[in-house]
């Protein structure tokens, strides 16, 4: 048996606001901490850059933290009036600005319907259109998810009992390789950085990351710790997996056509095989079960379900305009 040492956790990201200040402060900070201060969520936009990475710092101690913070600040006290006024700071503004008003099945009836002309879709310029570099970039965004893929889902387990439960783990079980470390998808993502050149050091990309593509992970794992969210979380779920085969057939195309490397086309040729299935498993099983016993979670999940969408289409619409423009989509240090 062979092992290996944990790869070192990152480093701290750089403040992008006071709100980021507070908060990265704190963490450095030795010794006991005071309760942190709430001022300035209220007026801050939701979506901006200084709260969504304020969100994300906090978010990232349940997941690997960061070198020079203790273990222990993941539960620590002082942060959480901050973190819980920027959660619902947020949350508000989802719930105010999907559409709202449909069944969980017409929101991902929805999905399944490309819009003509593509003009919004990120897969369908890539596939057609992008250059290397910009698959470079929107792979290193990517990571932000991709280097963890899975795991903001899995807080909803327990939450779950019956059918909802065993159809989330058995599609988990695939996202984690099915028993094999080198079948992970987020192994395979790794694999798919690497032939693109990327770096594929955990939270090497956040502070290249501008708040749209923040914003989409920090739903994910808005939604996997609340446990009174557990159905929008489902209906996320849902939304990534009917969504993911065929953006993953233009941008597997798109690794193809720029001779990205066999690792990068394999990432997503393996979702159009993979998530054809999950689909499935997640509509039948999962929301089917989730509402069999628990009908009231209806709305929650097609809100789950619209407010990736909406941050979906936010980082679409950065990216684009952003290429368009002939300038790149990630934040430049400095
Ligand atoms: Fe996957
Ligand atoms: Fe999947």
């Amino acid at each position: 048996m062979t092992t290996t040492a944990l790869p070192p956790a990152p480093a701290l990201p750089t403040a992008r606001g006071p709100l980021s200040a507070r908060v990265l402060t704190a963490l450095a900070a030795p010794g006991p901490l005071a309760v942190l201060d709430t001022a300035g969520v209220a007026a801050a936009d939701p979506y901006g850059e200084d709260p969504q990475l304020a969100l994300y710092a906090l978010y990232e101690l349940h997941y690997r933290g960061f070198a020079g913070v203790p273990d222990e600040r993941e539960w620590e006290p002082a942060l959480m009036p901050l973190r819980r006024a920027l959660e619902d700071r947020f949350l508000a503004a989802l719930r105010a600005d999907v559409p709202g008003g449909g069944s969980a099945a017409e929101v991902l009836g929805a999905l399944l319907v490309e819009p003509a002309g593509h003009s919004g879709s990120v897969a369908y310029h890539l596939e057609h259109e992008g250059t290397k570099e910009q698959l470079r970039e929107y792979a290193a965004l990517r990571s932000l998810y991709h280097l963890k893929e899975a795991d903001p889902h899995q807080w909803v387990i327990p939450r779950l009992t019956g059918r909802a439960k065993a159809g989330m783990v058995a599609i988990e079980y695939d996202e984690y390789g099915a028993g094999r470390a080198e079948h992970m998808h987020a192994r395979l993502f790794a694999d798919l950085m690497t032939d693109l050149g990327l770096e594929t050091r955990y939270g090497h990309y956040v502070d290249a990351a501008p708040a749209p593509a923040l914003a989409v992970v920090n739903l994910m794992t808005l939604l996997g710790l609340r446990r009174a969210l557990r159905g929008a979380l489902v209906g996320h779920f849902a939304c990534v997996e009917v969504t993911s085969s065929p953006g993953s057939r233009r941008l597997a195309a798109a690794m193809r056509r720029t001779g990205a490397g066999p690792a990068a086309e394999h990432f997503y040729a393996e979702h159009v095989e993979a998530d054809a299935v999950h689909e499935q498993v997640v509509r039948r099983e999962v929301i089917g079960g989730l509402l069999a016993e628990e009908p009231g979670l209806e709305a929650d999940v097609a809100f789950g379900a619209e407010a990736t969408t909406l941050l979906e289409d936010h980082l679409s619409t950065h990216l684009l305009t952003a290429w368009r423009a002939g300038r790149p989509a990630l934040r430049q240090p400095g």
